[in-house]
C-alpha cells in the first residue's frame, strides 16, 4: 500500500479546512492501493528550531530535541513524514500567510535537507481563508517551502470558503492526484537533482524560484556585475571559495542571457548550476567553519556534474 500522510494544522477540527481535507482524503482513498493516514498537527508537540545544527553535523542523528518531530529521528509527526510516500497539508490562511503552524511542520524538517530524504516526494497543500483572503499567496508560500524541502509539487489549493463547492471538488482533484503520485513514489522515490527540481517548479507550480534567486544573486537589479558574488571574491579568505564564486558568476550570467531570451526552463536549469556553486562557496566561507563547524553533507547541493562537493574536489 501507498501512503499518503494528511497533516491537519487548523485548530478547528471540524472547521473549513478540515471538510477541503476530507474532500481530499476521500479523493485520495479512492485511489486503489492507497491509505491515508490523517494527523493533527495541534496534537503534537513541536516547537521552533533552536539553530544547534546537530542535524547537519551528524544527518542520520536527525533532530536532537525532544519532541515529536525530533528524538533522534523518532519523534512521532517526524517518523510519520519520513515513513509517507506523500505528503497533503491543510492549512487554514492566518495573517495572509500559512499559519504559524505549518511554518514550524517546514522548519522542523530540516535534517531532511541533509539526508536527501524528502527529494521527489510527492507533496500538496490546501490553504483555505475566509476573510479577506490573500489564499493565493498562502498557497505560494507554502509551495515555496515544499520547493525549499525539493519535495515534488503536486498541486495546492487556493480557497475561499464564498466559492466552497468548487474548492471541496478540487480538493478531491487534488486528493486523487497526490494519491497516484504517491503509487509511483511507491514503486521507488524519483529523487531528483536541483536542476530537474527547478525546471518542475517553473513548469508546473504557483511559484518557481526564477526571480527572486535572480534578484537575490544580483542585489534587486538584474545586474550580473552588482552581484555580491562579484564583492566577494575580493572579500572571501578561502581560495577554494573563490574559485567557486568565478564558476556561480559564469553560471549567473548564463542564467541571466537565458531569461532575458525569455526561456524560463533553460534559464532556471541554469540558475539551479550557478546557485549550487554560490552555496558551495559560501559554505566553505562561513558554514564550515563559523557556523555550522562541519563540511556540507553529501545529499545537500552537490556540484553540477559532480555529485560532490567544493571540499571533495581534486
Ligand atoms: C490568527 C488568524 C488570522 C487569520 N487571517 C486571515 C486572513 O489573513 N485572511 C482570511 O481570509 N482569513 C483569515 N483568518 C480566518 C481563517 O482563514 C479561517 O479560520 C479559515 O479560513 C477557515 O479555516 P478553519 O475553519 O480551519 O479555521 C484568520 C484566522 C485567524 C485565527
Amino acid at each position: 500500500m501507498a501512503s499518503v500522510l494528511a497533516v491537519l494544522t487548523s485548530g478547528r477540527r471540524s472547521g473549513f479546512t478540515a471538510q477541503l481535507l476530507d474532500r481530499a482524503i476521500a479523493g485520495a482513498a479512492a485511489v486503489d492501493g492507497v491509505h491515508v493516514d490523517l494527523l493533527h498537527a495541534h496534537d503534537f508537540n513541536f516547537g521552533p528550531c533552536v539553530s544547534c545544527f546537530a542535524c547537519v553535523r551528524r544527518p542520520q542523528g536527525a533532530c536532537v530535541l525532544d519532541d515529536d518531530m525530533g528524538r533522534g529521528g523518532a519523534g512521532a509527526l517526524f517518523r510519520a513524514i519520513a515513513g509517507a510516500n506523500a505528503l497533503l497539508i491543510a492549512d487554514p490562511v492566518h495573517n495572509w500567510s500559512p499559519t504559524a503552524t505549518a511554518r514550524l511542520l517546514i522548519e522542523r524538517c530540516y535534517p531532511f535537507l541533509w539526508t536527501g530524504a524528502l527529494k521527489g516526494m510527492p507533496a500538496a497543500t490546501l490553504s483555505c481563508a475566509s476573510n479577506q483572503g490573500m489564499q493565493r499567496l498562502a498557497r505560494r508560500e507554502l509551495c515555496k517551502w515544499l520547493f525549499g524541502l525539493r519535495t515534488r509539487y503536486v498541486g495546492g489549493l487556493a480557497a475561499h470558503v464564498a466559492t466552497f463547492e468548487r474548492a471541496l471538488a478540487e480538493a478531491g482533484e487534488i486528493g486523487a492526484a497526490l494519491a497516484r503520485a504517491a503509487l509511483e513514489d511507491e514503486r521507488a522515490r524519483r529523487a531528483w537533482d536541483d536542476p530537474e527540481c527547478f525546471e518542475h517548479y517553473v513548469r508546473h507550480a504557483p511559484w518557481d524560484p526564477l526571480e527572486c534567486y535572480l534578484e537575490n544573486l544580483t542585489d534587486g537589479t538584474l545586474d550580473a556585475q552588482a552581484s555580491p558574488m562579484v564583492t566577494a571574491r575580493g572579500a572571501f579568505a578561502n581560495a577554494r571559495a573563490r574559485e567557486l564564486l568565478e564558476e556561480a558568476q559564469a553560471g549567473l550570467e548564463r542564467t541571466l542571457d537565458l531569461y532575458r531570451a525569455g526561456d524560463r526552463v533553460a534559464a532556471a536549469r541554469a540558475l539551479a548550476e550557478a546557485s549550487a556553486y554560490w552555496t558551495n562557496a559560501t559554505w566553505l566561507e562561513f558554514l564550515a567553519d563559523e557556523v555550522i563547524g562541519t563540511r556540507q553533507p553529501q545529499a545537500y547541493r552537490p556540484l553540477p556534474g559532480r555529485g560532490q562537493h567544493a571540499d571533495e574536489s581534486p
